[in-house]
């Protein structure tokens, strides 16, 4: 089967790889048919390299047919249409009782002391093979799939996946009271999914900021306010600006849907650049252990949040020995909430609206399909912003390009 491979930092290729097959009878294989390019898969791509090994299978948006189950696999069959979470749970243990899924016991990553394995992500989270790929192996398939209709585009039920369990989490964890503020810090798919989503639950008040046009552009379209903070010299004047909207107070709720992806840092960028000219070993330990994070995020949310507020972190982050501001964040009483989406958690919740009306707008949230072929370019188009790209879907299976035809992603009409 054609697969996305990671071979190094920036150096993604499509590759002929051997095709999965069950191994436990609580597996599945899915033919895929959609797969979401991820900010996730961003951080794989160039600061959490020193965790990831060359021919590891890139994905954790996949969407697709059932080609084949396990013996003990019978919510599911051949033919059934299903999304697959990104994190790969059991069902059956103490924290997927709790609603916990990202943190199963059944595959936590023990080595490394990790939470639930991930599709298609670093040594740390299990190096499960991903779903930017024909064909995904699925373990662990008899709780996980989530059966979707046959009929309407992949579109529709795609973001199921990830992004919307993980802007619904981000906003259920943002708890906003009644007649609140939210600020969303970052607007890319992760950030624009979790403004529909505050507004669809019906938060009074919601304002987006980044600072890539387009981006500001699509959240402005339905409705959301937006501050572009590239029209602010400081991180004071973007917080002076929010605060003039609430009060002198702040905001009563922030979700950080950057990561350590931040731009506004150079300092840690240049640690960052550093990492990549060392061997891997002392990477990875300046990585986990010295602490390289870009938190300008972050500390954005954490100055801009009002006393007693709270911030929701979405964003993914990495190192472990950051300084934080604890004095600031003791003294404003912030109370923060943070971790993987517990996909299975909210998808219940999530599946009424997916219907004919579409109320988030998901058939046109993607703005990028392409062919796995496409792969190296779609990475690189994404990570620098270009062409407009922010969300990419790869269509596994739909018609590749010729041979000689540029494998430049072109958005589909619609
Ligand atoms: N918790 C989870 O389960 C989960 C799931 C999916 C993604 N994520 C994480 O969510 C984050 C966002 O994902 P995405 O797909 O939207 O990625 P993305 O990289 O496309 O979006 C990040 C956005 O933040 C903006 N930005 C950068 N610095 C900023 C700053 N200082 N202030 C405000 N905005 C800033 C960028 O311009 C960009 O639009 C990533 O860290 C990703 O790993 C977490
Ligand atoms: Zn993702
Ligand atoms: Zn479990």
């Amino acid at each position: 089967m054609r697969a996305v491979v990671w071979h190094g930092r920036r150096d993604v290729r499509t590759e002929t790889v051997p095709d999965p097959v069950i191994q436990e009878s609580t597996d599945a294989i899915v033919r895929v048919t959609s797969t979401g390019l991820c900010g996730s898969d961003l951080h794989l791509y160039e600061v959490m390299a020193p965790f990831m090994t060359p021919g590891d299978i890139l994905g954790h948006e996949p969407m697709g047919i059932v080609e084949a189950v396990g013996a003990d696999v019978t919510h599911i069959a051949p033919g059934d249409r299903v999304v697959v979470p990104f994190n790969i749970a059991c069902g059956h243990c103490y924290m997927c009782g709790q609603g916990l899924q990202s943190q199963c016991e059944t595959t936590q990553v023990h080595e490394h002391g990790c939470g639930a394995a991930l599709f298609g992500y670093t040594k740390l989270y299990g190096q499960v093979p991903g779903g930017q790929a024909e064909l995904l192996r699925v373990p662990h398939a008899d709780y996980g799939p989530i059966k979707v209709p046959h009929g309407p585009p992949d579109d529709r039920f795609l973001f199921l996946s990830d992004v919307l369990p993980t802007a619904w989490q981000a906003v259920q964890y943002a708890a906003v009271p009644k007649s609140g503020t939210l600020v969303v810090l970052g607007l890319g798919p992760i950030g624009d999914m979790c403004c529909r989503v505050a507004q669809q639950l019906g938060v009074e008040r919601v304002i987006g900021i980044d600072l890539v046009e387009e981006r500001l552009d699509r959240a402005r379209a339905r409705g959301i306010e937006v501050l572009d903070m590239s029209e602010c010299d400081t991180d004071l004047d973007v917080i002076n600006v929010i605060r003039s909207f609430t009060d002198g107070r702040g905001p009563d709720a922030v979700i950080d849907a950057v990561g350590m992806e931040a731009h506004g840092s150079p300092a840690a960028k240049a640690a960052h650049q550093m990492t990549t000219l060392l061997p891997d070993k002392v990477a990875e330990k300046l990585m986990v252990r010295a602490g390289v994070d870009r938190l300008a995020a972050l500390h954005l949310a954490i100055d801009m949040v009002r006393r007693g507020g709270t911030i929701s972190i979405v964003g993914v982050y990495g190192g472990m020995t950051d300084p934080m501001p604890m004095m600031t964040l003791f003294d404003k009483q912030v109370q923060i909430r943070m971790g993987q989406a517990n996909v299975r958690r909210w998808s219940d919740d999530i599946l009424p609206l997916l219907g004919d009306d579409d109320p988030l707008g998901l058939e046109s949230f993607a703005t990028h399909h392409t062919s796995l072929e496409g792969a190296g370019d779609a990475y690189s188009m994404f990570q620098k912003k270009l062409d407009g790209a922010v969300k990419v879907v790869f269509t596994p299976g739909a018609e590749q390009p010729a041979a000689g035809e540029s494998a430049t992603p072109t958005p589909l009409p619609g």
